[in-house]
């Protein structure tokens, strides 16, 4: 079969198409005629030896597929010619056949193509995990969220209203990128130069609920200026590079909290969580509550360009690679 691989880790544009045998089922693993693999920033960081997860070389990219099952085990809740969406778990994913454990393959909507459907697990699944379990998000709340024409970025913005919120603020670091942000959902988008001071003018000088922040670095204390008291920041990543470091007498004197949010950690160590998870998150997808990604599409040849562009800021929206 075809797939994208890492053999040296020496960052995006070193993924190479290549030809490897199918892989060998495990005990309990469904098998998925691959059609979309989702590209999300942790395939970037693995790319580079720099993620959590450091897979032996050679590794095939990816942590996210749609596609259609070839096979599954006789107890599983799918089978053959089902229309699917799978999570692999990082990496395996980018390859014209993919294996995912039964527990992390779920059917996709009729409504949702499978292009959509390979952007959908891995970023909607942390959002609704932070908004409702991390960040406590309650009706009406106004959320923001940073690098907001992003994967993350516009799965937030695609999910806070079905999920309660009454305003979502976009902070987006281009023209560009704006229009993406309010193609998605955004109320109001700001840009990040001079954000802050757009935000509280916007919240008439109360500040926001909910920050998220998949961006970190130089903007995080000003994060902590624009929370509303009782405001949650949501740690979710670093793409700006830095890990910024917090003085908790800000906390203390706004009464503000500082949330750290792992998905992928949480949904290893709380058996079931996934799936309590997709049973909130299909309905409003199959009933068009929350709108599926629009994303942008690049053939398996293109791989690494797919990954790079996440690398290089100049992606907008959810990234997939088509294999079929
Ligand atoms: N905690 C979790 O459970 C979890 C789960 C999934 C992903 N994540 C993390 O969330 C983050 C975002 O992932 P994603 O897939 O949404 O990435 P993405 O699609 O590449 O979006 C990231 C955004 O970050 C902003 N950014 C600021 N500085 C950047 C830089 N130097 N390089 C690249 N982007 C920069 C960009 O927006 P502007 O140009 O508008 O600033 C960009 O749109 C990653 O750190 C990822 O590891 C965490």
């Amino acid at each position: 079969m075809r797939a994208a691989q890492v053999s040296k880790l020496e960052g995006p544009e070193a993924i190479e198409i290549v030809d490897i045998p199918e892989p060998v089922p495990y005990p309990g693993a469904v098998v998925i005629d691959v059609h979309a693999a989702g590209v999300a920033f942790p395939d970037v960081l693995m790319t580079r030896g720099l993620y959590q997860m450091k897979p032996e070389l050679p590794f095939v990219v990816g942590g996210e597929v749609a596609g259609i099952v070839r096979e599954a085990p006789a107890d599983a809740h799918v089978r053959a010619g089902d229309r699917v969406l799978a999570l692999t778990m990082l990496g395996n994913a980018m390859a014209e056949v993919a294996l995912a454990p039964t527990q992390m393959v779920f059917a996709l909507p009729e409504n949702v193509s499978l292009e959509a459907g390979a952007g959908i697990i891995f970023n909607d699944l942390t959002v609704h995990f932070c908004l409702r379990n991390r960040g406590r998000l309650a009706a009406g709340e106004t959320v923001l969220v940073h690098g907001a024409a992003g994967g993350v970025g516009t799965s937030t913005l695609r999910m806070a209203a079905a999920l309660g919120a009454g305003r979502v603020i976009a902070v987006v670091s281009t023209e560009d990128k704006a229009r993406v942000a309010r193609a998605n959902g955004a109320t109001d988008v700001v840009l990040t130069d001079g954000w802050l001071a757009a935000v509280k003018e916007l919240t008439g000088g109360r500040g926001v609920d909910i920050v998220l922040d998949p961006v970190g670095g130089d903007r995080f204390t000003d994060s902590l200026r624009s929370l509303a008291r009782g405001g949650r920041l949501l740690v979710v990543g670093f793409t700006a590079g830095e890990i910024p470091t917090v003085k908790v007498n800000r906390l203390l004197l706004n009464n503000v909290e500082v949330v750290g949010a792992a998905w992928g950690e949480w949904v290893m160590s709380h058996p079931g969580y996934l799936q309590e998870q997709w049973a909130e998150v299909e309905p409003l997808l199959a009933a068009g509550k929350i709108a599926p990604p629009d994303p942008v599409l690049y053939p398996l040849d293109r791989a690494a360009d797919a990954v790079a562009s996440l690398d290089n800021r100049t992606a907008t929206g959810k990234v997939v690679v088509t294999l079929r």
